[in-house]
C-alpha cells in the first residue's frame, strides 16, 4: 500500500448500535478496509451524548467533541458520519453544514432523506460532495446500490418490499403463535427488538421512509414522503391470520411503489406462494422489477449494528475510492416532482374485510345493501361458527375496488347496529406481478 494516496479522515457523529460499530470496525479491521478502500480510513474525530460510555474501543487516538457540528469545522475531515437520526433538529442541521463545508456525508438517517432528500441532494451537488445512505435502508441489503448501480440500465416498473423486522417479526409471531397485537409487541419490546415508544416501527413510519427513498431512485422521483400512503399494523388481529390462512394468504406489512403511483406501506395480505410471503421474524426483502432485468429478489437482515455498519461501511470505501455518485442517481434538476405527475393514485386492489357482527336474521342484507350501493363485487365470505345472538367475525374478500370507496361503504357499515367494531380492511397484493 506503499503508493496509496493520503488516508481518508472520519468523523462519527452520534455512537449508539451502529455508529460504534462503525467506530469498532474501523478500529479493529483496519487493514482488510484500507485494501478494499485503497487507501487507510481514519477515524479522527467522534461526538456523542456521554464522552464517559465504555463503546469498546480506544479514544485514544481519535478526539472527543461535545456538539457534533463542531465536526464541521475541522480542516482534517473529509466524511462525516451522520448517525444521530430523526427528521428535524441537529442532524439535519449537521449534514446541512458539512455539505456547505465541503464535506461528504454518509448517513443511516431515512426519515431525514425522505424528508428533506431534494434540498441535501442539491447541497451535496452545489459543493461538490457525496450524500450516502445505503445504511437507510434495510439496513445489510445492498437495496440502494442495487437500484443507482446494478439496475441503473433498466426501466423500473414496481418496488415491493418488507421494510420493517420490528414488524415483521411481530407479524411472524402473531401468526406463529395465536397471540395478539399488544402481547406480542410487550414481549418483542422486553426482549429489546421493539423500542419503548414503538409507533415509528408498528405505525409504518419507518418503512414508509424507506420506501419513499426507493421510490425516489428508481423511478427518478423526488422523495416525497408526504405523498406516501402510510399504515401500520396495529388493526390486526390473531383472527385474521387463522382466516387469511384459510383464504390462502399471509399477512406482511408491504410498502409498494410503481411509477405514476402513490407510494403505499400497508398490511396486507399476500398469496402464501408469493417470496415476500415467506419473508418471516426482523428479516427484510425488497422486490425490485425492471425491463429488461425482470425481477430481482434481496432479502438479508434490515437492523442492527453488525447489518447497518456493513452497509456504512461499503458508503466509507466508495467516498475512498471518490465514486459516490449522485444521491437519487440522477442530477437532481431531472427528478421528477411526484404529486405534479399525471395519473399519480392509489392503484385498485381486492381487500380482505373483517366485520365484527352480531350473529343474528338479517345481517347480511344490511352489509350487502351497502355493498351493492357502492357497487362492491364481493368475491368470497366466511363466518365461522354459530353463536346466536353473540358477536362473531364476518370476513369478505372483494373483487378490486379503490380504497376509499370501500372506506366508504365500510363506515356506513359501522352505523348498523349488528356491526360491533371498525371493520379491519387490507388490500390484497397479487404473486410477485408485475406492473
Ligand atoms: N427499526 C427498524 C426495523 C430498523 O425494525 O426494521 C431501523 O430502521
Amino acid at each position: 500500500m506503499s503508493e496509496m494516496s493520503t488516508s481518508l479522515k472520519i468523523a462519527i457523529a452520534g455512537l449508539g448500535v451502529v455508529g460504534g460499530e462503525v467506530a469498532r470496525q474501523l478500529i479493529k479491521r483496519q487493514q482488510p478496509l484500507a485494501l478494499a478502500a485503497g487507501r487507510r480510513l481514519e477515524l479522527v474525530a467522534v461526538s456523542a451524548r456521554s464522552a464517559a460510555t465504555d463503546r469498546g474501543f480506544s479514544m485514544d487516538r481519535i478526539d472527543w467533541h461535545d456538539s457534533p457540528l463542531e465536526l464541521v469545522a475541522r480542516d482534517d475531515v473529509d466524511v462525516i458520519i451522520e448517525m444521530i437520526g430523526g427528521s428535524e433538529g441537529v442532524a439535519v442541521d449537521l449534514t446541512r453544514a458539512a455539505l456547505k463545508n465541503g464535506k461528504h456525508v454518509i448517513t443511516a438517517n431515512k426519515a431525514m432523506i425522505a424528508h428533506h432528500g431534494t434540498e441535501l441532494a442539491s447541497l451535496a451537488e452545489e459543493n461538490n460532495c457525496f450524500l450516502l445512505f445505503e445504511s437507510a435502508v434495510a439496513g445489510g441489503i445492498p437495496a440502494v446500490k442495487t437500484l443507482r448501480e446494478g439496475l441503473a440500465g433498466n426501466e423500473m416498473t414496481r418496488l415491493a418490499g418488507i421494510l420493517n423486522g420490528t414488524c415483521n417479526y411481530i407479524l411472524t409471531t402473531m401468526e406463529q403463535t395465536g397471540q395478539d397485537f399488544a402481547d406480542v409487541l410487550a414481549e418483542a419490546q422486553h426482549l429489546g427488538y421493539a423500542e419503548a415508544e414503538p409507533s415509528f416501527d408498528v405505525d409504518g413510519i419507518d418503512a414508509a421512509h424507506k420506501l419513499t427513498i426507493l421510490a425516489a431512485i428508481a423511478f427518478g422521483q423526488k422523495p416525497d414522503f408526504a405523498a406516501a400512503l402510510v399504515q401500520g399494523i396495529r388493526d390486526v388481529s390473531a383472527v385474521d391470520f387463522t382466516f387469511a390462512n384459510q383464504l390462502g394468504f399471509r399477512i406482511k406489512l408491504v410498502g409498494v411503489a410503481a411509477p405514476g403511483q402513490v407510494p403505499r406501506m400497508q398490511t396486507c395480505l399476500l398469496p402464501l406462494s408469493s417470496q415476500l410471503a415467506k419473508v418471516n421474524g426482523v428479516l427484510n426483502a425488497v422486490e425490485f422489477y425492471g425491463e429488461p432485468v425482470g425481477s430481482v429478489l434481496a432479502i438479508g437482515p434490515g437492523a442492527g449494528g453488525g447489518a447497518t455498519s456493513s452497509a456504512v461501511l461499503a458508503d466509507i470505501i466508495d467516498v475512498a475510492h471518490d465514486r459516490g455518485g449522485m444521491p437519487f442517481g440522477r442530477p437532481v434538476a431531472q427528478l421528477a416532482d411526484t404529486t405534479d405527475q399525471p395519473g399519480v393514485g392509489l392503484a385498485d386492489t381486492p381487500f380482505y374485510v373483517r366485520l365484527m357482527v352480531v350473529d343474528e336474521p338479517g345481517v347480511l342484507a344490511g352489509v350487502t345493501g351497502i355493498l351493492q350501493k357502492h357497487m362492491i363485487s364481493v368475491e368470497s365470505m366466511i363466518q365461522q361458527g354459530r353463536a346466536p345472538g353473540d358477536v362473531v367475525a364476518l370476513v369478505m374478500t372483494t373483487h378490486e375496488i379503490a380504497s376509499t370507496k370501500l372506506w366508504q361503504a365500510l363506515d356506513e357499515m359501522t352505523s348498523l347496529p349488528s356491526v360491533k367494531a371498525r371493520p379491519v380492511a387490507m388490500p390484497i397484493f397479487a404473486a410477485d406481478q408485475e406492473g
